[in-house]
């Protein structure tokens, strides 16, 4: 008899999500038939630029952005290196303060500390015990000589919104004559997930990712608003209008162009099934497991309701919980045995040892800090996976506590 296929419930599409079938046909045939330099002037390379137009009308379309305005790269941690290095290289006289928040990705945390070591003073706010920043804080540490504010869209540890266009208009107020300090908005795992109508209208430079909503890993694009003067990271052939040099991953940015399309797609779906799968996960968390705790906030984003500003909410595919007394990476090992995947903290910096940096900014005492795991929902995500996860939960947070609390 063959061996009975076990059910399996992948919940960390905030780390990367499975390839959809159609980006993944895109690539197969960005990779034969289509597999010219998009420089190249003969018809392999016009029919390999066709497709590296299409998928950036994809992009330009999903953010509200001139197709002009994208530019591809290798990823959203290039997409954040680009933004800062680019813009600050671009205004050597403009200033030397960046203010950004404690809770963003290691992809700006780094830059950010590399920019103090060569001269720049940076203020990284800290958010609210739900992970959230203030605009009212930003606009308290703007200072004269402040160029750029950083501030990420979604929180990738805890799902938390960050208020972008209410910074973005505090930056305006607050310099009704002189420049405006730039924004750059991480917006990885915004894109497919919470509509960005208004992103690039209040954003100067916005990241994203593809292998986060079912495109391939290592290809991104970025966001530069027209009149931005950005100097490039990489000397070269000057693709991308300039900004950034090498032949462009047509197979890598034709699937993310498919990829960005069905997301878009679904994105009403997604705001309403995810948001329900979130709230029920939630709620039956909470209530099966005495002391659980969440991290972040409960309200999953509703355009659709009045008052939702004033409130605290989350993107409809990640949620953050502690569970006192069970280690997170002992828990996520034992959920694997159940054929579960989860995630402590962030995927790219769970291998680093001590207690999440979004939780300990947010105030989470190291105990439940080391104690979480983040759940996070894709689009191949089924109600099945969920209950799966919950009766896989209950079992190993009470085996483990055994041992613990012995
Ligand atoms: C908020 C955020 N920014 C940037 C990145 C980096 O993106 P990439 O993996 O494409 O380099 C990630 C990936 O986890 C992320 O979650």
């Amino acid at each position: 008899m063959p061996p009975e296929r076990r059910s399996e419930a992948y919940l960390d599409h905030a780390a990367t999500s499975p390839v959809r079938a159609e980006a993944l046909e895109a690539v197969r045939q960005a990779m034969s038939a289509d597999f010219g330099n998009p420089s190249s002037l003969h018809r392999k390379g016009v029919a390999a630029e066709r497709i590296v137009a299409r998928a950036r009308e994809a992009v330009a379309r999903a953010v509200h952005a001139d197709p002009k305005e994208i530019v591809f790269t290798s990823g959203g941690t290039e997409s954040n290196n680009l933004a800062i290095r680019g813009v600050l290289r671009g205004l050597p006289r403009r200033g030397k303060h960046v203010v950004t928040t404690a809770i963003e990705h290691p992809s700006v945390l780094a830059v950010a500390a590399e920019l103090e070591s060569e001269g720049y003073r940076v203020t990284r706010l800290a958010p609210g015990p739900q992970g959230v920043v203030g605009a009212a804080d930003v606009r308290r540490h703007l200072a004269p000589d402040t160029v750029l504010v950083s501030i990420m869209m979604v929180n990738n540890e805890v799902g938390s919104i960050q208020p972008v266009e209410e910074v973005a208009r505090t930056l305006t107020e607050a310099r009704p004559a002189g420049p405006r300090p730039f924004l750059h908005v991480d917006a990885v795992q915004a894109l497919g997930r919470i509509p960005l109508d208004g992103l690039c209208r209040h954003a100067d430079l916005a990241s994203f990712s593809g292998h986060k909503l079912g495109g391939p890993k290592g290809v991104g694009a970025l966001f530069v608003r027209s009149g931005v003067v950005l100097r490039p990271l990489l000397a070269g052939g000057g693709q991308e209008s300039g900004r950034r040099s090498g032949t462009e991953n047509v197979p890598g940015i034709a699937g993310m162009g498919l990829a960005v399309d069905l997301a878009l797609a679904e994105l009403p779906a997604t705001l309403r099934t995810m948001g329900e799968l979130r709230g029920h996960l939630i709620k039956e968390v909470l209530s099966s497991i005495g002391d659980a705790r969440l991290n972040g906030p409960a309200w999953t984003v509703d355009p659709g309701l009045p008052g939702e500003a004033d409130r605290p909410s989350a993107a409809p595919h990640i949620v953050n919980f502690s569970f006192p007394g069970a280690p997170g990476e002992v828990l996520l090992h034992c959920l694997e045995a159940e054929g579960v995947y989860v995630a402590t903290g962030a995927a790219c910096s769970s291998h680093k040892r001590g207690p999440s940096h979004v939780l300990e900014a947010m105030g989470v005492e190291p105990g439940m800090a080391d104690s979480s795991i983040r759940v996070s929902l894709g689009w191949t995500t089924t109600a099945s996976e969920i209950d799966h996860f919950l009766s896989a939960l209950v079992g190993a947070v009470a085996d483990l506590r055994r041992f613990t609390r012995r």
